[in-house]
Formats: structure tokens, sequence, C-alpha cells
């Protein structure tokens, strides 16, 4: 089985000796597509594929459509967002993630967001400490419960807000369980978004819950841009000159954003929640092997699309 690897964003150079050793060692053929500029790239390379590990890449009708032995995707992170699972169920393609494989990366990288924006994004202001502060976090599944834990560490006060969570599994995961929207925003001096890019979550953060957030509040974003509504956000900044928000996701109205608000927002240029050494090989490597389960086993336990 010949098994490609499409990064445009790509794993670290072990990762990638990691992934092909895997994919070798179980008798299959290694292919690599990194830092492709165009999706044209993608959908040519993917021809002859009978396994796709991506990241962020987005598979869409048009790239599985040119797949004609495509078997399996793999999404080397969390958020499936990026792969079109009806037209992969379509074309009889399995999808999986690698849940939890990332996850410490991407809880580090939000924690040191909220450092960041309390210390002023490291100029010589007078900022403000997080301990004492109430973070409030927006799902608490593998990312959010391990923001939960660094954040208590640092002297925090954790709620967290989760549909899929009893209060006593919340509570062991060291939290307050918080019950609406409303009041983990009202509550909270920080807000950290774990929540999937879904037709329902879409737009869901926009300026009643923004400006609902007490002063001097800041929402922290390592998730997904499509959850925000950036008008209502925009909104939110303008009225509240109190209010304060960091992104691991570039919003599509950024350069507004600064003209207007400057050091109160900040995103980063690319995506880098999940962009550790550490991080690309537990992914890549889990992608690899689950993929190679799959062709000897049948084993979809990570299966998105069932
Ligand atoms: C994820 O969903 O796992 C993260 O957003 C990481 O995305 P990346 O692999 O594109 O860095």
């Amino acid at each position: 089985m010949k098994i490609l690897v499409a990064t445009q964003k790509p794993f670290s150079a072990a990762a990638v000796a990691g992934i092909k050793e895997i994919v070798e060692g179980a008798g299959h053929e290694f292919a690599a597509l990194e830092k492709y500029a165009d999706a044209s790239e993608l959908v040519a390379a993917v021809a002859d594929a009978d396994a796709l590990i991506i990241r962020s890449d987005k598979v869409t009708a048009e790239v599985l459509d040119a797949a004609k032995n495509l078997k399996i995707v793999v999404r080397a992170g969390a958020g499936y967002d990026n792969v079109d699972l009806a037209a992969a169920t379509a074309h009889k393609v399995v999808v999986m993630n690698t849940p939890g494989q990332n996850s410490n990366a991407v809880a580090e990288l939000a924690v040191a967001m909220m450092i960041f924006m309390a210390r002023t994004q490291f100029t010589p202001a007078t900022g403000s400490e997080v301990q004492g502060k109430r973070l409030g976090i927006q799902a608490f599944g593998n990312v959010g419960r391990l923001v939960g834990a660094k954040a208590k560490a640092l002297g925090m006060e954790i709620l967290a807000l989760d549909p899929f969570l009893t209060p006593e599994q919340i509570e062991a995961g060291g939290a307050k369980p918080v019950f609406n929207l409303d009041e983990l925003y009202a509550s909270s001096d920080y807000v950290s978004i774990h929540i999937p890019a879904l037709p329902s979550t879409i737009k869901s953060i926009g300026y009643d819950l923004i400006t609902k957030m007490p002063k001097g509040a800041t929402l922290v974003n390592t998730a997904r841009k499509e959850v925000i509504d950036e008008e209502g956000l925009m909104k939110a900044l303008e009225e509240r000159p109190d209010l304060k928000y960091v992104t691991d996701v570039m919003p599509d109205n950024y350069e507004t954003l600064r003209e207007k608000f400057g050091m109160r927002v900040f995103a980063t240029p690319k995506k880098m929640g999940a962009q550790t050494a550490e991080a690309n090989m537990n992914a890549g490597l889990a992608a690899a092997r689950q993929i190679c389960d799959f062709f000897a086993t049948g084993n979809t336990r990570f299966q998105v699309n069932k």
C-alpha cells in the first residue's frame, strides 16, 4: 500500500523519519508531499495513494475524487473540520484522527498566551499576574483538562463547562463545573476555548458572550477561528476597552483588529499550537501506526465518519 504524508505545514524531520520507518517496517510504500503551495499539488499526489496522513490540509471532494485508490485518511491531530466527511463516506474512505496526541503542546501554548497577554506582550508596561485569577475552560476534553491542570499549578481558580461531562467528571478533573456559557464568561478573568468547529459552534462566540466577561478579561483561542463571530468580537472590543483577545488562529479581520486595538489583540502568524517536536512525533507516529493497523487488522477505533 502507498501511504502519503501530505503536509503544507510539515512535521519535524525526525517525525517524518519515524513515520517512514513504521510504514516501511510494515511492508508499505512511503511518500511525502511537504510545503506544497497549491491544492492542485495534493490532488495530483493522491492519485495513486492508498492512505493519507495530513495535518490541517484540506481534504475536499475534489481531492477524494482524484484519489481512486484511497482507503483511509488520518488527520494527525484532533480537529478534522478540514476533511469533507460526507464526501469521504460517499467514497468509502475511512477518516480517523489521533485524539490526545498533540494536546499537551496546545495546552502549553494556551497557558503561555495567557501569561503573554497578562505581561503586556513582554513589553516593559506594567502587567498583571495570573495567580488568583479565574480561568473558564470552554470544553473540558483532552486539551481543556491539561490547560486546567497547568493553570491550577499557577494558582488560578479553574471553572469548566462541558455538555458531554457530568459535574462529577469535571470536578474529578480539578475544575468547578459551570452549567451555561453566560455563567462561564461572566465568571472568568480568562476564558480558554477548546471546542471543535461544527455547524453548531461556528460563530457561536460573539458580542453577547464576550461582553459578559468581567473587567480586564482576556479571551484565549487555541481552537478554531471559525468559532468566533469576528464582527461581534470587534464590536465587543470597541465598546469595552478593558477586554483583550489572543489567538493561535489568525482572524480574517486581524489587520483591522490590530489597527483599532493594538496590543489588546495578538494572533500567531501561523497556527503553532501543535508545532512542537514532541507533538509532531506523537501525532505523526500515531497516524502511521493507525494506518498500518487498519491495513493489517481492519482496526477502525479512531474512525470519525462511522
Ligand atoms: C489539531 O486540531 O490537532 C490542531 O489544531 C493542530 O493542527 P496542525 O496539525 O495543523 O498544527
